[in-house]
C-alpha cells in the first residue's frame, strides 16, 4: 500500500501530493511546522505541539486553515492510514497560494499539510555511547522561538555536522553562549548534578520535550537552572544531552572533539532518557475517532 497524505483538504498518495508553485511556503518559507512522535501507536504530547503550532501562527498572523479538533482527526487518520507504529507526524501550514509579492496576500487560505510515516529505532551505539556534536556559530533569525520552516542555517549546520561525522551541531551566539541545536535543545549536567538548558526566550525554541523532561527531572527532585552556558562550560561538564521529538533524550558524549565527563553516557543522562521513554508509553493509544 502506499503511504497516504493529507493536502489542502484532499487524503492524496504521498507520491502524488502536491501544492502550488505559488504557496508561499515554496517562495518564502512563510510557514510554520511541527514533528510530532508516534511512539507504540501513541501520540506524543499532541496537545503541547498543537499549542506551539497556534502560537507560531499567531506570531506570524496566519490564520489557521482549520479549528483543531477536525486537524486531530486527520492526524489520527494519517497514522492509522499509514500503519504507523513509531514514526513521526509531520505538519506544516503556509499563508497559502498568492500571485508572488512579499507582503501578505488580501485573500490567500492558509494551506495544511500532514504526513505520517515509521522511522528506525536509534542505533544502539548512540544510546550506548553517546553521540558527538560539534559547534558552529549561530547565524539565525531572531524569533527562534517561531518555529518557521525558514530553516536554511539549521540546514546549513546540520550538514557541517554530517560531513563531521557528528549527530548534531550546537549552535553558539555572539556571547559564546550555546543557544541550542539545529534541530534539538542543548543541556549540561554540572559536577553537582544540576541540569542546564537555556532560559526561554526568542533566541531558542520552546522544544515540546524540553518541557516534559523539565517536568520529569523536577519530579525526579533533580535541581533545574535554566540559564544560558557557555560553549566551554559545556565541554567541562559532567555530561551533556540533547531533547527533542526524534532524539527523545540523547546522550552527548564528544564535542568538538573533547570527551564529555567519562566519555560515556552519564547516570542523569541515562535515567531521564529512560523517564522520557517511559512517559511516552503513557500517552494513550491512537483510536480512530477523537472521543
Ligand atoms: N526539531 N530546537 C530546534 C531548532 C528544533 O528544530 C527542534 C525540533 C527542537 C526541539 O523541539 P521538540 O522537542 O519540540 O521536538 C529545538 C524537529 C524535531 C525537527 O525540525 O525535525
Amino acid at each position: 500500500m502506499s503511504r497516504i497524505a493529507y493536502v489542502d483538504g484532499r487524503y492524496v498518495p504521498h507520491s502524488h501530493a502536491q501544492v502550488s508553485m505559488d504557496d508561499r511556503g515554496y517562495q518564502f518559507a512563510d510557514g510554520v511546522y511541527e514533528v510530532v512522535t508516534i511512539r507504540q501507536k501513541r501520540m506524543v504530547d499532541e496537545l503541547g505541539h498543537l499549542a506551539r503550532l497556534d502560537r507560531s501562527l499567531r506570531e506570524l498572523e496566519i490564520e489557521r486553515p482549520m479549528k483543531e479538533r477536525p486537524m486531530r482527526q486527520i492526524m489520527r487518520r494519517l497514522v492509522t492510514l499509514n500503519k504507523v507504529e513509531n514514526g513521526i507526524l509531520y505538519i506544516q501550514i503556509t499563508r497559502g497560494v498568492a500571485r508572488r509579492d512579499h507582503a501578505f496576500p488580501a485573500d490567500a487560505n492558509a494551506v495544511l499539510v500532514v504526513s505520517a510515516r515509521p522511522t528506525r529505532p536509534h542505533p544502539a551505539a548512540y544510546i550506548e555511547d553517546g553521540v558527538s556534536v560539534i559547534s558552529i556559530p549561530d547565524i539565525r533569525w531572531a524569533r527562534r522561538d517561531i518555529k518557521s520552516t525558514s530553516l536554511l542555517p539549521n540546514v546549513l549546520g546540520k550538514q557541517q555536522a554530517v560531513e563531521a561525522g557528528a549527530f548534531e551541531a550546537w549552535m553558539v551566539d555572539d556571547a559564546g553562549d550555546v543557544t541550542e541545536g539545529t534541530a534539538s535543545n542543548a543541556w549540561i549536567v554540572t559536577k553537582e548534578g544540576h541540569i542546564i538548558t537555556r532560559n526561554l526566550g526568542t533566541e531558542i525554541l520552546s522544544g515540546i520535550t524540553r518541557l516534559a523532561v523539565l517536568k520529569i527531572a523536577q519530579e525526579s527532585q533533580i535541581k533545574i537552572v535554566e540559564r544560558s552556558f557557555t560553549l566551554e562550560e559545556a565541554k567541562q561538564a559532567a555530561e551533556a544531552f540533547v531533547t527533542s521529538a526524534s532524539a527523545f533524550v540523547m546522550p552527548v558524549t564528544q564535542i568538538d572533539g573533547s570527551a564529555i565527563g567519562a566519555g560515556k553516557p552519564g547516570p542523569i543522562s541515562q535515567k531521564l532518557r529512560a523517564a522520557y521513554i517511559a512517559f511516552m508509553e503513557l500517552e494513550p493509544l491512537i483510536s480512530n475517532e477523537l472521543e
